[in-house]
């Protein structure tokens, strides 16, 4: 059994602990968290979880073309910096990379920015051939990174970072914990949380409720920043503001491919996951100067920005197998209840101060 468990005992002794610091503890614990644990979760035996990259390269196909318009957009820089946090294994990065070609290939330098040290290693095998060439880099998550033309993109980062559930029972919030009895609805002030909850609903019904993620800003602000120019794109799980606090957003386990609300069980040997809230990441990317914002369903920004057609055609002269893998990537990212509707992605752009 993972070690967490005894190591929150003293903790829970004390009091209740919140769950967005369980979730902090099973995901990011320096040596026992599951994104922190030397080997990763996705070996023959362990995977717990597939992303839209297990499926196929079409996300990253439909990624080059989006980044490839960036470079356009800001007049075709020589070097084009495009900044992965979150990157895991690198697959994305890798798929990008085998997608592009030409003068954009030349000026494009991928960034990966994980210490997930498992997926790390992963990450250097998969991204090999480009990091021989200085195509791609590893960038820690502590190194500061200089200013930059390009974009930053994201696949599932923002849901893997701590979030706090709360509640409204009609008459105050409350938030779920952790006792040493197990979970439990508390009543707390929500501060921050409870104004912008509020502000998002004509009228709070009983269990309404949403996630609050307190790292959102300073995460949105050190991505940001270094940014001078160019795309901001996220692809995650989530929600407009309204319809999370409708649906009362809590969190979730992932583990051997199930999914359930037990967040507590299993610390350190599941993947924890809180439904990302784009009406705040908007807000706030706003607030570091980007502009053009705005969200949709992973299908239709597939359908909208991938020349389907042609690829279609392209993939009738593949080998069957490789055929029918692309088809099937294809259909999960776009056919309805299939994870493309279950994902969405937010785009901003920030333009140039001078
Ligand atoms: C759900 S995984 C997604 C990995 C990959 N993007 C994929 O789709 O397979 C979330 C990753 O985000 C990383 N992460 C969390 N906070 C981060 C941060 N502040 N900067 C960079 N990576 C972070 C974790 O280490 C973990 O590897």
């Amino acid at each position: 059994m993972n070690p967490l468990h005894d190591l929150l005992q003293p903790r829970l002794a004390q009091g209740p602990v919140p769950a967005s610091e369980v979730m902090a503890l099973g995901l990011y614990h320096p040596e026992h968290g599951y994104y922190r644990r030397p080997e990763g979760p996705w070996g023959f035996a362990g995977k717990d979880y597939y992303t839209a990259l297990d499926l196929g390269p079409l996300l990253g196909q439909t990624l080059a073309l989006r980044l490839e318009a960036a470079w356009e957009r800001l007049g075709r820089p020589a070097r084009f910096t495009a900044l992965e946090p979150g990157a895991g294994r690198g697959w994305l990065g890798r798929d990008l990379l085998n997608a592009v070609s030409g003068p954009f290939a030349k000026a494009l330098v991928y960034v990966h920015r994980d210490d997930n040290p498992a997926a790390k290693r992963a990450a250097e095998s998969a991204l090999a051939p480009f990091l021989a060439v200085h195509r791609a880099r590893f960038a820690a998550e502590s190194e500061a990174l200089e200013p930059f033309l390009g974009a930053v993109f994201s696949n599932e980062l923002f849901d893997a970072l701590p979030a706090q559930p709360w509640r409204w029972d009609g008459t105050r919030w409350i938030r779920e914990v952790l006792t040493e009895a197990g979970p439990e609805w508390q009543a707390a002030d929500p501060g921050e949380a409870g104004a912008w909850f509020a502000g998002q609903t004509d009228g709070l019904e009983p269990q309404d409720g949403s996630v609050w993620c307190e790292g959102l800003p300073g995460l949105v602000q050190s991505l940001a920043a270094p940014l001078q120019a160019g795309l901001f794109l996220a692809v995650d799980y989530g929600e407009s503001a309204d319809r999370l606090l409708a649906k009362g957003a809590d969190l979730r386990r992932f583990k051997a491919h199930g999914v359930d609300g037990k967040w507590h069980e299993d610390l350190g040997e599941a993947d924890l996951t809180a439904d990302v809230d784009f009406t705040r990441l908007s807000r706030l990317l706003e607030g570091e100067g980007l502009s053009e914002l705005g969200h949709v369903e992973l299908s239709k920004w597939i359908r909208t920005h991938a020349p389907l057609d042609r690829w279609g055609g392209e993939w009738m002269g593949l080998p069957e197998a490789e055929r029918k893998a692309r088809t099937e990537n294809l259909l999960q990212l776009t056919l309805p209840n299939m994870m493309g509707s279950r994902f969405r992605v937010l785009e901003g752009w920030k333009e140039s101060s001078h």
